[in-house]
């Protein structure tokens, strides 16, 4: 798939059929994650992989996140603070490394959605929980993932009035 027609069709995809992701897929989706761009290079990202149902099923109860039993891979995006060049270009990194999972796995047909986690304290926290993620490590996105049981038509959102040339 082309770069632009991939970011072009891209939908946030909430339903998923019980087909497991493959390892091949996954290893694809990781290694998108991890060629995202970031300041100085610092890559300050771990990513904590979920497909046990049972782990799955905890991060249902988060607020409008039920759809989440359905899905049957799921990348907790988690930022290292101390691995930063540049202060505070941390959250910016993973969210580089998130869009690039998401449009990978719509490239290999793989159906994704972004689930808000920081900076949401209070989920945050029951992340770290779940996961058990160290306190120096904090939870960023989950992406939930599978094969889509559902198919959303691209949408037009292009506003000109948004552009601004050579000053506001
Ligand atoms: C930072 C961020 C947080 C998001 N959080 C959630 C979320 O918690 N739950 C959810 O269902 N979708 C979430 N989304 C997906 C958005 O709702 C979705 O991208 C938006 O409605 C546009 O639709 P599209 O992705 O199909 O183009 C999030 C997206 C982003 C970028």
């Amino acid at each position: 798939m082309e770069t632009i027609k991939a970011i072009m069709t891209r939908r946030s995809v909430r339903s998923w059929t019980n087909e497991p992701v493959t390892d091949e897929e996954r290893k694809i989706i990781l290694e998108a994650a991890m060629n995202a761009p970031s300041a100085a290079d610092a890559r300050p990202w771990h990513f904590v992989t979920i497909d046990d149902p049972e782990v799955i099923n905890q991060f249902t109860e988060l607020g409008g996140t039920e759809m989440l039993s359905e899905s049957t891979f799921m990348v907790m995006v988690c930022g290292e603070e101390s691995k930063e060049i540049y202060p505070g270009f941390w959250p910016q990194d993973c969210a580089c490394s998130a869009q690039n999972m998401q449009l990978a796995a719509h490239d290999i047909g793989l159906g994704c959605v972004w689930v808000a986690i920081y900076p949401l304290e209070e989920r945050v926290q029951v992340c770290r929980k779940v996961l058990g993620v160290p306190e120096s490590i904090t939870p960023f996105a989950l992406l939930a993932m599978g094969v889509p049981n559902e198919v959303l038509s691209p949408e037009e959102r292009y506003e000109n009035n948004r552009v601004h040339s050579n000053k506001w």
